[in-house]
């Protein structure tokens, strides 16, 4: 047996990914595939549990996600991309896994308190949402899966994730699931183009990997930074300036951009002139991700192909872990 560490991560196919995603987990993925085994997952399920009215949005995302993947370097002969509906083994071990939390513990977790604000959804929350992190739980021990490369809010659902491996080995005495530990990213958290603490698609704040040259350029222009500095001459604050902050990740030149930083703080650095070498440097970035996306976009069918091989090599693994949790609950009637 091969020691490898094991991976499981994926996203929701709801948009296509952007800078945040790449600095919360696409570079992890991308630097932890050629020492583990690395699976990575679109979550087309469980995006549906809150687009049930809008499975098309979900199916064509796929393809844009998947285009995301391999346009930023998650290769496919080292990472095995698979769609999570085309594994059913997956929503059988949700089933078993639901009836080892509490309906009390599901309403606590955090993130999805979080969400159920932003959606609006009050008590009308559709009860797939309510147990997602319980499947997101069998994602993960699906594949036995040690590591978890996500960004920070995903913090609450490794760790019901956690309570349900350990309460699932005690009740049955076994040892078949694995407890993950989330991997956290290196690089800091980015905030939207407006300021705000995270980077989204729904605040649409967010710089996307496939963004053409001139809406990076505009959305760049537009960029929140210091509303204290008004003038050329004035002192500007640095800390909590997302134009630096995205200096900070994605800057080739470290002491170029310290040199900018104490200019700005003393006074006399432009906003625009930042921004332009903040450009720059995100352009040398993306360029090549989007290049590789519309050379990659152009045979769809190729990437369909490379999802249809991942999940086929994906259901091999998931099929083997159900046998051994339905054969630790004693659920293996036929043998
Ligand atoms: N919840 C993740 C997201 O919002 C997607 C996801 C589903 C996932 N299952 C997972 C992430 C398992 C890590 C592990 O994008």
């Amino acid at each position: 047996m091969s020691q490898k560490k094991i991976i499981l991560t994926g996203d929701r196919p709801t948009g296509k990914l952007h800078l945040g995603h790449y600095t919360g987990s696409l570079a992890k993925r991308v630097e932890l595939q050629d020492t583990c085994r690395q699976f990575v997952m679109i979550a087309d399920a469980q995006a549906l549990t809150d687009n049930a009215d809008n499975p098309a949005k979900v199916r064509e995302n796929i393809l844009e996600v998947a285009l995301d993947y391999l346009a930023v370097g998650i290769d496919p002969e080292k990472t095995t991309i698979f769609i999570q509906s085309m594994v059913p083994a997956l929503a059988e071990l949700t089933m078993y896994y639901l009836n080892l939390i509490t309906w009390n513990r599901l309403k606590h977790n955090p993130t999805v308190k979080l969400e159920i604000q932003q959606k609006g959804y009050g008590e009308e929350v559709p009860a797939g949402f309510m147990v997602y992190p319980v499947s997101q739980a069998a994602d993960i021990t699906a594949f036995k899966a040690t590591l978890v490369p996500v960004g920070d809010d995903q913090i609450p659902m490794i760790e019901q994730t956690v309570e349900i491996v350990r309460k699932f080995n005690r009740l049955y005495k076994t040892e078949t699931l694995v407890e993950p530990e989330i991997v956290a990213s290196t690089m800091a958290r980015l905030p939207g183009l407006d300021g705000k603490a995270k980077m989204s698609k729904s605040l649409g704040n967010a710089i996307f990997l496939s963004d053409a040259p001139d809406a990076l350029a505009k959305k760049v222009k537009g960029m929140y930074t210091d509303p204290t500095h008004l003038k050329v001459e004035d002192p500007g604050k640095v800390e909590g300036n997302p134009v630096f902050t995205y200096l900070d990740a994605f800057g080739q030149d470290k002491s170029k951009i310290e040199e900018l930083k104490a200019h700005y703080k003393k006074g006399g650095l432009g906003d625009s002139i930042v921004k332009k070498y903040l450009l720059d440097e995100l352009t040398a970035f993306l360029d090549p991700i989007r290049r590789r996306r519309e050379e990659l976009a152009k045979d769809p069918k190729h990437v369909m192909d490379l999802l249809f091989k991942g999940t086929q090599a994906a259901n091999l693994v998931a099929e083997a872990t159900l046998k051994d949790v339905k054969r630790a609950m004693g659920i293996d009637y036929f043998g």
